[in-house]
């Protein structure tokens, strides 16, 4: 599953040589940009989240609202990870109550919690067959159908601008790549390409995800089925931007030895994939390695989120599946996860140049500091700033990126996200020394930066 030595040898090449080529770069373009060394060249993170963005991924937990008062709870989720996925939140039993009745108050608590604390957000889920409210449960047809595109509208309305991700369809297929029958499904076969293009229409800045649980064997019927319908989307112009992997590894299920495949294969049809839901049994050293390893020897592998905190917040406590055990130490699977993205955080080479930034860094450097920006690692779709403070130890840095690109991670520092596009950075202690990570879609522009000192 794991590349072999040569390529991650390659592979640890490309990201120091291509960070060290493009922050040379800069120095030549900005005499004030400040030469640091590339992040994830050699470094090691100590948190999950640090050590993923190194390689400009996430690494992401399912938080419950009922869960946020607990502060162990909350301790370890805003140290370790920078992507939340609402665990019920945001499903329509919990957003549509009522029929045109729609209720935020805990979507917007973990939402808020998340924000606050340096994550982005994934949205789970608009339709399903599962968790639905009971006026839905009864409805079939046309009406169905127009209730689906309501809820779709409403709820992403709600949201709009706010989320990463959002998941649109989940778990609609059978285990033998048939769709699975549903309220929904009897609609039409064409439910799920209304969602997405209704999704689109909603909220045309976040990523659309396919979700669902056993397409992780490339050879098993059901991830044929789904990546069918993913290789139809895109041949027709559905829009699609992401196919995400739950990854239960529970119940009787494991990694399978060709995962890396199965997500080479969706990333070569032009969508994002993610590990979103992972949990294994007794939380295997191995498996948690290998699925860390598949993830990050995939370029459009944007990131790996657990279903859960701690071993006692899991859907499926009796088998221990998460990374922290009930009184929140971490597991041996947790330093295998994080060796490897520390270590083995190996990426495909862009299969063009990384086109280098048109505009350069400014550097007003409001107050008494000022912050500066070098290149880091660059990829297709996203790249990789380091950013420099000097003058203070206690500043606030406002970037803000060009649309439609939008920042999707940061490193060694105290984000939030007034929006997509703006990020507001404080000191978290690691010093003055930090990065970002950049989707530009299309928008290679460098962002705005400016600095003031408290
Ligand atoms: O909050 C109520 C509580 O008031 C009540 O006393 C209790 C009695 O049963 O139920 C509580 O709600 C439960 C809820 O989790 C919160 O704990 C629901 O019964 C229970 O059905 C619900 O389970 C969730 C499950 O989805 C529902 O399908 C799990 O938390 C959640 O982890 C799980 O997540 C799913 C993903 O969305 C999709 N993929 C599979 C994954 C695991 O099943």
């Amino acid at each position: 599953m794991a590349g072999s030595a040569s390529e991650q040898r390659k592979s640890r090449w490309w990201r120091s040589t291509a960070g060290r080529v493009l922050a040379g770069v800069v120095t030549v373009a900005t005499a004030s940009a400040v030469l640091v060394t590339a992040p994830g060249a050699d470094a090691a993170a100590s948190t999950l989240g640090a050590a993923a963005a190194q390689s400009g991924r996430y690494f992401g937990t399912a938080i419950a609202a009922g869960k946020l008062s607990n502060s162990a709870y909350t301790t370890i989720a805003a140290r370790e990870f920078n992507m939340v996925t609402p665990e019920n939140e945001m499903k329509p039993d919990a957003t549509e109550p009522n029929q045109n009745q729609f209720n935020f108050s805990a979507g917007d608590q973990v939402y808020n919690w998340a924000i606050s604390h340096g994550s982005q957000v994934r949205g789970h889920t608009l339709a399903w067959h599962s968790q639905q409210p009971g006026w839905m449960q009864s409805m079939s047809g046309t009406t169905l159908r127009n209730a689906m595109i309501n809820h779709i509208q409403k709820v992403m309305a709600h949201y709009q601008g706010k989320l990463a991700y959002w998941d649109v369809v989940n778990e609609a297929f059978n285990e033998d790549g048939s769709r699975r029958s549903s309220n929904l499904q009897g609609t039409g076969n064409d439910w799920i390409e209304v969602a997405f293009k209704t999704a689109r229409a909603a909220d045309p800045s976040t990523k659309l995800c396919y979700n669902d649980y056993n397409i992780d064997n490339w050879t098993y019927a059901k991830t044929q089925g789904v990546y069918n319908m993913v290789r139809d989307f895109k041949s027709r112009g559905v829009p699609i931007d992401c196919v995400g992997l739950q990854a239960h590894f529970t119940g009787g299920s494991s990694a399978p030895g060709n995962l890396q495949t199965t997500i080479s294969s969706f990333a070569a049809l032009g969508v994002d994939v993610a590990l979103t839901e992972v949990d294994v049994t007794n939380a295997s050293t191995s498996q948690y390695a290998a699925l860390t390893q598949a993830c990050v020897n995939v370029a459009r592998c944007v990131g790996i989120t657990v279903w859960g905190v701690r071993d006692s917040d899991s859907w499926r406590s009796g088998e221990s599946p998460l990374l922290f055990d009930g009184n929140g130490n971490k597991k041996a699977a947790y330093t295998s996860v994080l060796n490897v993205l520390n270590g083995g955080g190996t990426t495909t080479p862009p299969t063009t140049t990384p086109t280098n930034p048109t505009t350069t860094p400014t550097n007003p450097g409001g107050g008494s500091c000022t912050a500066s920006l070098s290149a880091g690692q660059s990829w297709n779709d996203r790249y990789n700033l380091n950013v420099s403070v000097s003058g203070s130890s206690s500043w606030t840095v406002t970037m803000t990126v060009p649309s439609p690109a939008r920042i999707s991670a940061t490193w060694n520092v105290n984000a939030t996200w007034p929006s997509s596009q703006v990020l507001v950075a404080t000191p978290n202690g690691s010093g003055n020394n930090w990065g970002v990570t950049i989707q530009h879609n299309g928008n290679r522009n460098w962002p705005s930066v400016s600095c003031s000192a408290s």
